[in-house]
């Protein structure tokens, strides 16, 4: 017996069709706010991920997935170098890939409105699993191209909202915190002086934290280690670091988005964990899904077009997390209404309309229902049974009687009617016109 890699799941049946309600209810909403859809590799070259979301990154430094192909294999066994184009990873998240797609295909906006795209998919990070935290997992992410206005981020994150809502979250309860990182200009300063702090202070910190003074010092700042983080309560504020213009653009967003009356939580501690961010960040926080409580991440990346090779664009978007919204929805109690998928029951009476019901089964999924047939001869009282189980919502009988009279029987099984109608009305039934 081999089974499924560590921190990874199946999406079995049941819980399947709650991706695909979640990816439709995610395609309704964003939709009014004008995304479509757009689905790339999930491998790309490494380098797209290396200058894309950044070395020191630990999503690139400790948690990509390598792919190398049947060629590569054996010069990598034997320890020789592969071409940059052949060193491939699997995607740790969208926004490089869907970046490299918009560029390579020339779709980046030059003056027009703004590009707007939302993907759904596996993600692959090779993080150490635990509840809300798997080595693959599903993401739901929006891209906004070609607009630099605080209106795009207040837009984005108002939609968003709104997608919670269409899932039946109480957005009272989630926490929006926000917080803006600035541009290359005014970051530029702020790192300089929070690399002093961290020098003098690097005594009380930990290992990691140590480790990330040189390397990424504004990771220090979300460090989960109580002792780092009421050393860091000292530390210099970015927000008091902030030019005239990333200064006004924050202000907007956080105007915006209070006249819009949704509530956030400043948090000039939020750096998030790719390097790409450029003024507004944010996270969707829920306190109730333990230690991994981030349910969604995303904000400005107003550099990221350029570095990968693209003209100067601005972008703005977001990502969630599949299973840990699902998650904090059980925790809080509430489930989606699955659809019934089955609106038709066909059971066999008598040997002699097994024929018949099979005719009729088809004809029906042609005309475009969702039947369910028994094929293993079940009694009648087994195939109510199984109807009742498939949830259909009429069974039709057919037995020696009806097939004399050419007729059908349609049962109704919430109210438990039964009519018999002519086997040539079945459609006008089926259309609700009997
Ligand atoms: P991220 O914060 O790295 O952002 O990931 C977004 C969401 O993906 C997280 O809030 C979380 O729900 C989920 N997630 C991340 N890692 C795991 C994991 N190992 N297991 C389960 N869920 C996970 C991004 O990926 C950015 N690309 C978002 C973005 C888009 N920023 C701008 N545009």
């Amino acid at each position: 017996m081999i089974n499924s890699p560590l921190g990874t799941v199946d999406i079995l049946p049941d819980e399947a069709k709650f991706w695909t309600i979640f990816q439709q209810k995610a395609r309704d909403v964003f939709g009014r706010y004008g995304y479509v859809e757009i689905s790339t590799p999930l491998f790309e070259q490494t380098d797209l991920f290396v200058r894309g979301i950044g070395e020191a990154t630990d999503v690139v430094s400790k948690e990509m997935f390598r792919v190398i192909s049947g060629g590569n294999l054996e010069k990598v066994f034997a320890g020789e170098q592969i071409k940059a184009k052949s060193n491939l990873s699997l995607r740790p998240e969208g926004t490089a890939g869907v970046v490299r797609a918009v560029i390579q295909n020339g779709m980046l906006p030059q003056g027009s409105a703004p590009l707007k795209l939302m993907y759904a998919g596996p993600m692959f990070r090779a993080e150490r699993p635990q509840d809300g935290r798997q080595r693959q997992f599903m993401q739901i992410g929006v891209e906004c191209l070609g607009a630099s206005e605080a209106s795009i981020d207040a837009e984005g994150i108002i939609m968003l909202m709104r997608f919670y809502e269409a899932l039946g979250f109480d957005t009272k309860k989630l926490n929006l915190v926000l917080n803006s990182m600035g541009c290359p200009k005014c970051r530029a300063n702020y790192r300089k002086d929070l690399l002093e702090f961290l020098k003098k202070n690097e005594k009380d910190l930990c290992e990691t934290c140590v480790e990330r003074i040189e390397k990424n010092p504004l990771r220090t700042l979300d460090c989960k280690d109580e002792k780092c983080q009421k050393v860091l309560d000292g530390a210099p504020k970015i927000s008091e670091y902030l030019c005239d213009d990333c200064k006004n653009h924050y202000e907007e967003v956080k105007s915006l988005l209070k006249n819009s009356g949704i509530k956030f939580i400043e948090d000039w501690k939020l750096v998030r964990g790719l390097d790409y961010y450029t003024r507004t960040v944010f996270e969707i926080q829920s306190g109730d899904v333990g230690a991994q409580d981030a349910l969604c991440g995303g904000g400005r990346y107003d550099g990221l077009v350029k570095e990968l090779g693209g003209n100067d664009t601005p972008g703005f978007g977001f990502a969630l997390g599949y299973e840990r919204t699902r998650l904090a929805m059980k925790n809080n109690g509430f489930e989606f209404e699955p659809a019934k998928t089955c609106d038709y029951f066909v059971a066999i009476a008598s040997d002699g309309a097994k024929e018949k019901a099979f005719e009729v089964a088809q004809s029906l999924r042609d005309y475009g229902c969702n039947v369910e047939i028994d094929h293993q001869n079940r009694s009648l009282k087994s195939q109510f049974k199984l109807a009742d189980k498939f949830m259909a919502k009429f069974t039709i009988i057919i037995g020696e009687d009806e097939l004399k009279k050419g007729e059908l029987c349609v049962r109704n099984m919430e109210t438990h009617d039964q009519e018999n109608i002519k086997q040539d009305k079945l459609f006008a039934f089926v259309e609700g016109k009997l």
